[in-house]
């Protein structure tokens, strides 16, 4: 029952911020991205913790949070206009000076998750083991796009 109320509270936060997403998009790229890391981030924390074994596994969890990441990964890139490099963000220079390597990061992210996602089935990748082959490749491609294009703190 815990682990429900767990799963509806992802999908409800989840919801939100798409209906922020959509509000902020046209006058605010920085916020809209880090909102959208920001259920990437959430839905790392929810996946991490049941590979680690401190959040109980459930299939319908792991393909909440392997959802929230494909989402991600297909909208993220939309929103580096020119201009939106300065400011309170965390992303680098090398966004822009290097686009197409930027692009090439979200490609593989992109990969990955459409991957897991058509591992993860209908109902959720069915046991642990499924779920970490299926989540395992998204979450190297965390750091790889980090390394470069993301500011470290
Ligand atoms: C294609 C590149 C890319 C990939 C892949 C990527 N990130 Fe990010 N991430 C960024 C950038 C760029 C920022 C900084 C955005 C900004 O502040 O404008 C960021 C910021 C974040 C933040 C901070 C959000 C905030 O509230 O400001 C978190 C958390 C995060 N990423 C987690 C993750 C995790 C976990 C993964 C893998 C599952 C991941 N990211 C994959 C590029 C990426």
């Amino acid at each position: 029952m815990r682990m429900f109320r767990n799963v509806m509270a992802t999908g409800l936060a989840a919801g939100m911020l798409m209906a922020v997403g959509v509000v902020q998009a046209a006058d605010d790229p920085i916020a809209t991205r880090q909102a959208i890391m920001s259920s990437v981030g959430a839905a790392a924390g929810l996946g991490g913790g049941m590979m680690k074994g401190e959040v109980a596994y459930s299939p319908v969890a792991g393909k909440a949070a392997i959802a929230a990441m494909n989402a991600a990964a297909s909208s993220f890139g939309s929103f580096f206009p020119d201009g939106s490099n300065t400011g309170n963000t965390g992303a680098t220079e090398a966004v822009w000076d290097n686009s197409e390597g930027f692009a090439a990061e979200i490609a593989k992210f992109s990969a990955a998750t459409e991957k897991a996602m058509a591992a993860a089935g209908k109902a959720g990748p069915a046991d642990l083991d499924a779920f970490k082959a299926a989540m395992g490749p998204v979450f190297g491609t965390c750091k790889s796009c980090h390394e470069t294009y993301r500011k470290k703190n």
